[in-house]
C-alpha cells in the first residue's frame, strides 16, 4: 500500500481516484482537512475496501509514526501543503508551519520506519515530494523554460517555503539515504480545485454574475496543466523515477492570464450563455499581487526523455472538461463556498482597487 498525504485536496485527491482506477494497490490517506481539504472529492471511495481515510497532521510525529507502523507502506507521496500564493501573502505563519515544519516532521518519522525496513523492502521504498516550479522564481519573457538545474529564487512565502521542504527532502537523501523523488510542476487546473485559484474562481463568479478580478494588467503568463495529467507524472515517477533525482512537470503550454480568462469565457458562452452579452463584461482588472511573478514556463523534457511522460490533454480539451465538470457539480460548489470561504474573499478583494 502507499501513504498519500493531503489527498483530500485538489491534486491529491484527483491522484488517489486515478490511483484506485489505473491500479490494484490500497492508499492509505492523512489529510488535515484544512479549508481546502473536502471529503466529498473523495466521496465515490466510501465503500472501496482499499481507500482508508485519516484525519490528521504531517506534523503531527507520534501519528505518523503510528501509521507507518500499522500500515507499512512502500511508499510516501506528499501533497500535504499549504498552496495558495495569496493566503500566504496574508498570512504566511501557516506556510512555515505545514509546509517546512510539518514536512520535516514526516521526514523524520519516514527515516525511522525506514531505519527499520529489511535490505528489499529499503531498497523498493519512496518518498515522492510533490512540488511546484514556483521555487525557481521569475522568468523574463525570453528567458528559456525552468529546467531541473535552475537556480531556486523563490518569491512568495508559497513558494519559499516549498522550497524549503524540497532541501529539506534532498538532505534526506544525501545524508540518511532515503530513496527520495521530487516533482516541481506548473499550475493545474481540473475537477475539485478550490475556487480560489484563478481558473475555478473564474468560472464560479461569471456564473454568480460577480465580477471576473484579474490582477494587474492580466499578462502574466503561467504554464498550465491538466491535473490527470499530473497525477499520471506521479505515477510515472513514483514507478520508473531515480532516487535522488527532480523531475519538473508541465503542459508545454505557456498562456497570458487574460486569454485563460477569455477562454473560459468563451466556453461558459457556449456551454451556459447568460440571458444577453458575454461573460468578458465581467472583467474587471485589480490591484496587482504584491511581488506576482512575471512568467512560469517548464522544460519538461527530462521526464519525457527519461520516462516516457507527455501531458495526453491539450488546454483546449482539459479546459473544456473543466468547465463542464463544474457547470455539473454546482452542488460541490456551493458547499466549499461556505461562510469561512466569504471571508476570504473579502480579506483578500475587499482591499484591492
Ligand atoms: P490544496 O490546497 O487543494 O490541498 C492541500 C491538502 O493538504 C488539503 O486537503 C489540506 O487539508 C491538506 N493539508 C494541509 N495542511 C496539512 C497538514 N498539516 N497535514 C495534513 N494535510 C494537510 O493543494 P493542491 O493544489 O492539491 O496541491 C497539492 C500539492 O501540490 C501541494 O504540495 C502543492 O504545493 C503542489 N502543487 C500544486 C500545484 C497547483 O497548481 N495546485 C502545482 C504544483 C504543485
Ligand atoms: P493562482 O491560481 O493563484 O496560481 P499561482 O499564483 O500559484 O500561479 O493564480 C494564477 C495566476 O492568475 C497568477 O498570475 C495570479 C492570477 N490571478 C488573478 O489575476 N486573479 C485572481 O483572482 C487570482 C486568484 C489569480
Amino acid at each position: 500500500m502507499i501513504l498519500v498525504t493531503g489527498g483530500a485536496g485538489f491534486i491529491g485527491a484527483n491522484f488517489a481516484l486515478d490511483w484506485l482506477r489505473e491500479r490494484d494497490e490500497a492508499v492509505l490517506n492523512l489529510d488535515k482537512l484544512t479549508y481546502a481539504g473536502n471529503l466529498e472529492n473523495l466521496a465515490t471511495l466510501k465503500s472501496d475496501a482499499r481507500h482508508t481515510f485519516v484525519r490528521g497532521d504531517i506534523g503531527d510525529g507520534a501519528l505518523i509514526a503510528a501509521l507507518l507502523a500499522q500500515h507499512r507502506p512502500r511508499a510516501v507521496v506528499n501533497f500535504a501543503a499549504e498552496s495558495h500564493v495569496d493566503r500566504s501573502i496574508l498570512g504566511p505563519g501557516e506556510f512555515v508551519q505545514t509546509n517546512i515544519v510539518g514536512t520535516f516532521a514526516l521526514l523524520e518519522g519516514v527515516r525511522a520506519y525506514f531505519a527499520g525496513l529489511s535490505d528489499a523492502e529499503r531498497a523498493a521504498f519512496r518518498f515522492l515530494h510533490v512540488s511546484t516550479d514556483e521555487v525557481y522564481g521569475s522568468l523574463d519573457a525570453d528567458d528559456p523554460p525552468f529546467a531541473e538545474a535552475n537556480q531556486y529564487q523563490p518569491n512568495s512565502p508559497y513558494s519559499a517555503s516549498k522550497a524549503a521542504s524540497d532541501h529539506l527532502v534532498r538532505a534526506y537523501h544525501h545524508t540518511y539515504g532515503i530513496p527520495v523523488l521530487t516533482t516541481n510542476c506548473s499550475n493545474n487546473y481540473g475537477p475539485y480545485q478550490f475556487p480560489e485559484k484563478l481558473i475555478p474562481l473564474i468560472i464560479h463568479n461569471a456564473l454568480a454574475g460577480k465580477p471576473l478580478p484579474i490582477y494587474g494588467d492580466g499578462s502574466n503568463v503561467r504554464d498550465w496543466l491538466y491535473v490527470g495529467d499530473h497525477c499520471a507524472a506521479i505515477r510515472r515517477v513514483l514507478e520508473g523515477g531515480r532516487p535522488g533525482e527532480t523531475y519538473n512537470v508541465g503542459g508545454w503550454n505557456e498562456m497570458r492570464n487574460l486569454d485563460v480568462v477569455h477562454t473560459v469565457c468563451d466556453l461558459l458562452d457556449e456551454l451556459s450563455p447568460r440571458p444577453a452579452g458575454s461573460y468578458r463584461e465581467q472583467i474587471a482588472f485589480v490591484t496587482d499581487r504584491p511581488g506576482h511573478d512575471r512568467r512560469y514556463a517548464i522544460d519538461a523534457s527530462k521526464i519525457e526523455r527519461e520516462l516516457g511522460w507527455r501531458p495526453a490533454e491539450t488546454f483546449a480539451s482539459g479546459i473544456a472538461k473543466t468547465v463542464r465538470w463544474y457547470l455539473d457539480n454546482a452542488d460541490w460548489v456551493a458547499h466549499v463556498t461556505s461562510g469561512a470561504y466569504r471571508q476570504w474573499t473579502d480579506a483578500n478583494y475587499g482591499a484591492r482597487a
